[in-house]
């Protein structure tokens, strides 16, 4: 996983709860906790942290990786504003992120990890985005996808009728316009 993931992980926690609670928390998952924004760390890096912080604040991981990626979305719009600008609405939006916003990212970073994403519209405001990846990140997923409701002013609700973590070789994100 990319340093600028855990950059955004560092930034939020210290956002919210203090630099007191990260020093706790890298000491904690027992890791260095210091980050350069194009390497590459082990995933398991992001694992010790994101265990590490559910028991600090004895919330889930669902919850805590959701969260997470409300605020990734934010963190990677404000270095990236071009691909939102681009889009006129959140499904467009959406729509462009395996063709476009994660092929760009491989343009500027060949090493980047990114996962299989496909959008199909089912109505005019429902979809559902197919996620596979060997990271099982569907939650942050989840959350992306609400910073990314966000920006556009809209609320969504979104549920799983597929999960990998129940076994299922993808996910399917199911995401309506409320
Ligand atoms: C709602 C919109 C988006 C969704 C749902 C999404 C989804 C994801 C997910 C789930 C991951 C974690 C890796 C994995 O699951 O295998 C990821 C990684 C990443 N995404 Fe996106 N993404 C979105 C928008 C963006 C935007 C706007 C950017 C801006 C450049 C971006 C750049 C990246 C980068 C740099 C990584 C890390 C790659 C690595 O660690 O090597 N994504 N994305």
């Amino acid at each position: 996983m990319k340093g600028s993931i855990f950059i955004a992980l560092n930034e939020m926690v210290v956002e919210k709860y203090g630099l007191g609670t990260w020093l706790d928390i890298i000491d904690y998952a027992g890791v260095e906790g210091i980050y350069t924004s194009t390497q590459n760390y082990d995933d398991s890096e992001l694992t010790a942290l994101v265990e590490t912080i559910c028991l600090e604040l004895a919330a889930p991981a669902d919850q805590v990786v959701r969260n997470f990626g409300e605020y990734l979305f934010d963190y990677l719009h404000k270095a990236h504003p071009v691909f939102a600008n681009a889009q006129p609405d959140f499904f467009s939006f959406i729509d462009s992120i395996d063709g476009v916003i994660h092929v760009e990212v491989h343009k500027l970073d060949e090493s980047a990890n990114t996962p299989h994403i496909s959008v199909k519209k089912v109505e005019s405001d429902v979809a559902i985005l197919q996620y596979q990846s060997p990271r099982k990140l569907c939650h942050l997923a989840e959350g992306l996808l609400l910073g990314a409701a966000r920006l556009y002013g809209i609320n969504i609700e979104i549920s799983q009728p597929k999960c990998m973590h129940d076994g299922e070789a993808s996910c399917e994100l199911l995401i309506r316009k409320i």
